[in-house]
């Protein structure tokens, strides 16, 4: 593995696929030669949707990475996601196809200005949504992920006062449902902070039919008039469960390839952006997966997620808090 430098310039592997290979089924080869599991956020791309051994949100990720049998987990997601399937198998070569697939959100959280917020409030205990670094998570009592939050924040007493971060949308919302004051750390994700209220409400009354359904990363007007609120797979599942027929949906653009999957005769409309042209339904980060770099990842087993043992027995504690709390889900 001589090629491996290109890893630490590039954060992936810069080398040639043979022309002419049907990556699809080499990619099914490697995968079973090698006992590899993968997992998929809703987010990637449809032909690496299709390839993928489960496709879920952050917490089915989770629960999946926390029983999954497999030698190698490779991760078709973003970082932080990587990070948890290996925080949580920490023997185990979590593999990530590129790692410069960041999230905003996580970026928004430098761990050391967060560990400066906390100590201004030293009788809080600290709930972080996952889309946050390993260095967070070992300041945080406990995990959530946008499926479980208020099951989350409910765990705590209500008189236990609670900081939420990184996503100030999501404490918001969360804080509006348990009427709770969590302080919230400011962050947001630039996916879901472009959509145009303006053009939502001119879109819903074009089809007074559709219905708005939106991620509770959204901005709080868009969280106002919209019909439903949830992670991905709840409005996945929402619109599988719906009798309606047209859906405007604010999350990332990828979630409609499961949407239209599952209901073949259903419409549904990506929620339009403030500024048209700019493709931001689409998470940069997420994009960065590709067939052509899952292939040579599978091939090479590079590039992996390392972390130090001792960030890693911290933030598993929190982690696992998280998914004791939500076996039912
Ligand atoms: P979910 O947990 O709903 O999949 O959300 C993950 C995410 O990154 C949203 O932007
Ligand atoms: Fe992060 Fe936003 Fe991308 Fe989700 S959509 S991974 S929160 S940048």
């Amino acid at each position: 593995m001589d090629e491996q430098p290109s890893i630490k310039a590039l954060g992936y592997l810069d080398l040639p696929v043979e022309e002419g290979l049907d990556l699809a089924s080499e990619i099914a080869n490697l995968k079973k030669e090698k006992n590899v599991v993968i997992l998929g956020h809703f987010y990637i791309t449809p032909e690496l949707q299709d390839i993928s051994d489960f496709v879920g949100d952050s917490l089915g990720l989770s629960q999946e990475a926390e029983k999954t049998s497999a030698d190698i987990i490779v991760f078709l997601g973003v970082h932080f996601m990587a990070e948890t399937a290996k925080i949580l198998n920490p023997s185990k070569k979590v593999l990530i196809p590129d790692l410069n697939a960041s999230c905003s959100l996580a970026e928004s959280a430098p761990a050391d200005a967060f560990k400066a917020f906390k100590d201004k409030y030293p009788d809080h205990k600290v709930i972080s949504y996952i889309n946050c670094t390993a260095d967070i998570k070992t300041l945080s009592d406990v995990i959530c992920t946008s499926s479980n939050a208020v099951k989350i924040v409910e765990s705590f007493d209500k008189d236990t006062k609670l900081i939420f971060a990184p996503d100030k949308n999501l404490g918001n919302y969360i804080n509006g449902l348990t009427g709770r004051e969590m302080v919230l750390w400011d962050g947001a994700c630039m996916v879901h902070e472009q959509y145009s209220l303006e053009k939502i409400l001119d879109l819903k009354s074009k089809y007074p039919d559709a219905k708005f359904i939106a991620h509770p990363e959204c901005e709080k007007p868009l969280l106002i008039i919209a019909d439903f609120i949830g992670s991905t797979t709840a409005l996945l599942n929402y619109t599988i469960n719906s009798k309606d027929n047209r859906f405007i949906v604010a999350t990332e653009s990828g979630i409609l390839h499961q949407m239209k999957k599952s209901s073949p005769g259903k419409i549904f409309m990506p929620a339009p952006s403030v500024d048209a042209t700019c493709g931001c339904n689409d998470c940069s980060y997420m994009k960065l997966n590709t067939m052509e770099k899952l292939y040579l990842t599978l091939k090479y087993e590079q590039p992996e997620v390392i972390l130090k043992e001792e960030i890693m027995d911290k933030a598993r504690i929190p982690i696992l808090r998280m998914l004791e709390i939500s076996k039912n889900l």
